[in-house]
């Protein structure tokens, strides 16, 4: 009896371990398995069997298939165990990370400052450099700061040149306006800092103006050195200094032309010397001018206005456009084109984000 079960035991066990080494992955695996030891499965029904068989016949069948139910299950969770580590080794080729590809540009890189926040930069660096400060003052202001205090008595022509906005006269029919030159801050900076005074004014300005090289809303800088001895000597070295290290040359030719300010006396201008090659304009050196800004000695009424005393103390300021010079260093035809927030514009000549203007490292490399 006995013997006539245990060959098909034997034939059976080797069926099942086939199929199971045969499994090339999870699902075939479990369908292996319900096939020998799932409720309808071979091995199952055989056990099944068990109660109906004689006492002899279970003592020895129990055993054997038990015995062949355990194998089995052994041999399933051996070769689950070879499927996983095959799945892994897969899933790591298939996966692989090459270090060798290049960065995705991270938005730190894409990003591009503005030519005007560049030559700012610059140019702060530049005055930081020679012990200057920066001073700021609002973009709306009074007619007293903007004009009155720096010496434009009213009805004078010169205050008609400025093209000022105006704002709706208030109750008490003062008309309050948008700063037509970074001028005003020298008064509050007299009023607020007691001398020696050497500071530089960054900020918007605007004139009813535009077209190529105008734009309603500009930028100017300022800057302003009250103590008891600064002269124009004094101004054109600072002025001289600025321009070798803003147009990064070792030379530059200057020249100072006589103007009027009311607010300066003696007022200049000055022009540095350049010249076209092809479509490029040399800066510093050449036979024709350029004007880059105003500068003179502040009149004394300017000084008298803020509370200080003209006799006691003296200095210098200028002024100067910040698009216009970056116009010229960078060779931007079109203001207009600054405000227009065209990123392919920007992209084109805008600066990277982490190359801060220093002089160690030089101002725009
Ligand atoms: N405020 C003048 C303007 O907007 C520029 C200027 C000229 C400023 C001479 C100054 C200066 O401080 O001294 O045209």
């Amino acid at each position: 009896m006995t013997t006539g079960t245990t060959p098909d035991l034997v034939a059976l066990e080797r069926g099942i371990a086939d199929e199971i080494a045969a499994a090339g992955d999870e699902p075939a695996l479990e369908a292996a398995r319900v096939a020998a030891l799932g409720k309808k499965g071979a091995v199952s029904e055989l056990l099944k069997g068990l109660g109906r068989m004689t006492p002899e016949e279970r003592q020895v069948m129990g055993p054997a298939l038990n015995g062949l139910k355990d194998r089995l299950n052994q041999a399933i969770a051996a070769r689950r165990a070879v499927l996983k580590d095959e799945e892994l080794s897969r899933q790591l080729e298939e996966q692989r990370v090459d270090v060798t590809l290049p960065l995705r540009a991270a938005p730190i890189e894409t990003g591009r400052i503005h030519p005007v926040s560049q030559v700012i930069d610059e140019i702060t660096a530049i005055f930081a450099d020679l012990g200057f400060a920066i001073a700021e003052g609002p973009d709306i202001e009074t007619d007293w700061y903007n004009f009155t205090a720096l010496n434009f008595p009213e009805g004078h022509p010169a205050r008609e040149e400025h093209d000022t906005f105006f704002f709706h006269p208030k109750e008490d029919g003062e008309r309050l306006l948008l700063r037509t030159h970074t001028s005003p801050v020298q008064i509050r900076t007299m009023q607020t800092v007691k001398p020696p005074i050497r500071v530089v004014i960054p900020g918007r300005t605007y004139r009813c103006d535009s077209d190529q090289t105008h734009t309603p809303m500009f930028h100017q800088i300022e800057g302003l050195v009250i103590d008891t001895e600064s002269t124009i000597g004094t101004l054109k070295w600072v002025i001289e200094e600025f321009c070798k290290a803003f147009f990064e040359v070792e030379r530059v030719k200057m020249r100072f032309r006589s103007s009027f300010f009311p607010f300066t006396e003696p007022s200049m201008e000055v022009d540095i010397g350049c010249q076209r090659v092809g479509n490029e304009l040399r800066l510093g050196e050449g036979d024709d001018w350029l004007e880059i800004l105003g500068c003179g000695m502040v009149h004394p009424n300017v000084i008298r206005a803020t509370g200080l005393d003209p006799e006691e103390v003296q200095g210098f300021a200028w002024g100067m456009g910040i698009d216009r010079i970056a116009m010229l260093k960078y060779g931007m035809p079109d203001l207009r084109a600054f405000f227009d927030a065209d990123v392919r514009w920007l992209e084109h000549y805008g600066f990277r984000p982490l190359d801060l203007p220093t002089l160690a490292r030089g101002l725009s490399s």
